[in-house]
């Protein structure tokens, strides 16, 4: 029998809720990164990263991050879209989330970051995919902009831990308790 993998969240937010501006963003995280990183720290990306054999990314997050160049490596990467037989660099898969869950069960994964963005968050959240979550919190009120979940029905969380990074950015750790 295939071994359900772990999913994990690890994204980041402002106080107001929202992981990106109107327009899709995101460099207003660039000062609370520096912050991070003047003080001698990653936030912890690095020991997260080194764990992660697979990400799930929204077509729209996946298309931004592959103008970046894509710093995930030969990771699988599977993608979040309603557009039959979308293919594109770095997607290993790509359909409904149904389709998606069905691959990486497949593919034996043990570790899936539900990377994002907010409506991907939501997908993966109702299909019952989140085993643990970790938001960081920026000290700032964006104002509006893209939701870390898009609207949907509640879920309960279990608290775990938190702890202060550099600049005032809080890491919040959540375990699913559906
Ligand atoms: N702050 C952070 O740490 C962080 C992390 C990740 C992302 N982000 C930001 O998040 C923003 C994007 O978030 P977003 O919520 O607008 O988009 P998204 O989740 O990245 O992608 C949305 C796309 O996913 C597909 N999709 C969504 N729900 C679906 C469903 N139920 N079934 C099938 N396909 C579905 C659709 O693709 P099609 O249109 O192809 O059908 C939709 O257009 C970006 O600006 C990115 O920078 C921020």
């Amino acid at each position: 029998m295939t071994k359900r993998p772990t999913y994990v969240g690890y994204i980041a937010m402002s106080l107001d809720g929202f992981i990106a501006t109107p327009d899709g963003s995101v460099e207003w995280l660039d000062p609370f990164n520096e912050a991070v990183a003047t003080d001698g720290g990653d936030g912890g990306y690095g020991d997260f990263i080194a764990g992660i054999d697979a990400l799930i990314t929204g077509r729209t997050t996946h298309e931004q991050v592959l103008g970046w160049g894509w710093p995930y490596g030969d990771r699988a990467n599977y993608v979040l879209t309603r557009q039959p037989g979308y293919t594109n660099d770095h997607v290993t898969a790509a359909g409904d989330i149904d389709t998606l869950k069905d691959a990486i069960a497949q593919a034996g994964h043990k570790k899936v970051w539900v990377m994002g963005g907010g409506k991907t968050q939501r997908a993966a959240l109702d299909a019952g995919m989140f085993d643990e979550l970790r938001v960081f919190v920026m000290p700032t009120i964006l104002g509006g902009g893209r939701p870390l979940f898009s609207p949907g029905r509640q879920h309960n969380l279990t608290y775990v831990s938190s702890r202060e990074h550099g600049g005032g950015m809080l890491q919040i750790d959540y375990a699913n308790k559906d």
